[in-house]
């Protein structure tokens, strides 16, 4: 299973043509959910427009080559690293779903344009990356979900309540178990059953769900965030600090009742 291309098995039923239609309208409905998010919530002008107040107040006039050099930190760290969520379980478990949710989506794309083809054996990279990523994507999303959101690790709410800020992360979810299913599945030779076929079906839903609910799913903080996080770095460089406080320069002192729990009451 990890080393079959589970896009060229299903090219010899429908046309490969149909697969990269399909994947060209997937990114097609995230420009679009996109486009229509920043129009309807005015976040991006907000953005822009707090970044100018900002730089009113800013100390120090930054040249081409610290931008250059911040921008390229943020990338390392903060992006990279998704350093925002401090040193621990969430972020490892975002960063094993996000890398494990790029891998998957780069080898979907190579093996859907270059290796549908009769005439093209896909190289095992390719399969292996697939299957990975989507092994990555369900660990970290699952242990995410199940354990770490805050509804269920600070509200101790139940792991399957559901509310709609839940859209992005149960839609990715159900693209990689479907996806890792229909492989499976497909790998077992069952000739005419069922199974593959209900499993690629689910397959195909959660994709139009991840794909098409951007506009109202989590999906776009994969855009935002970056550019919030240079902005804030960029800010902190030139002493604007998004017009906040400076720091105290005074030591901590926050009692001992700080030791007895772990800050998780948000
Ligand atoms: C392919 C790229 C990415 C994927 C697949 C991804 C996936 C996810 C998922 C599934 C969640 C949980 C959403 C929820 O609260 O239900 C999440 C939350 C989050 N993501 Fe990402 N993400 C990506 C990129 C990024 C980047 C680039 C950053 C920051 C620079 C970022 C920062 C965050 C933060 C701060 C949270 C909140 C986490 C929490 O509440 O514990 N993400 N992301």
């Amino acid at each position: 299973m990890m080393f079959n291309n589970p896009f060229a098995v299903l090219a010899e039923s429908v046309s490969p043509t149909l697969l990269q239609i399909f994947v060209i309208i997937m990114v097609v409905l995230v420009i679009i959910g996109t486009l229509v998010d920043i129009i309807h919530k005015k976040n991006v002008k907000y953005f822009f427009d707090n970044a100018k107040k900002a730089k009113l107040s800013a100390t120090k006039e930054l040249g081409t080559g610290k931008k250059v050099s911040v921008i390229a930190k943020t990338i390392a760290t903060d992006i990279a690293t998704t350093a925002e969520l401090g040193a621990g379980k969430r972020r490892i478990a975002h960063v094993l779903g996000m890398y494990g949710t790029i891998l998957f989506w780069i080898a979907s794309v190579v093996m859907i344009f270059c290796y549908t083809s009769e005439d093209k054996i896909t190289p095992s990279v390719w399969p292996i990356m697939w299957h990975v990523g989507a092994i990555m994507t369900c660990v970290g999303g699952y242990w995410f979900w199940l354990f770490l959101r805050v509804d269920v690790l600070a509200e101790a709410y139940p792991w399957y309540r559901i509310i709609k800020a839940d859209l992005f992360v149960l839609a990715l979810l159900a693209c990689a178990t479907f996806g890792l299913a229909w492989s499976y599945t497909q790998s077992l030779n069952l000739e005419n059953r069922w199974d593959d076929k209900v499993f690629l079906t689910l397959y195909i839903m959660s994709n139009l769900v991840l794909f098409g609910g951007v506009y109202w799913s989590k999906f776009a903080h994969m855009f935002y965030k970056p550019g919030a996080a240079i902005q804030k770095n960029l800010a902190e460089a030139d002493g604007s600090r998004d017009n906040l406080p400076p720091l105290a320069d005074e030591p901590k002192q926050f009692g001992l009742g700080i030791k007895r729990e772990q800050p998780k009451h948000y």
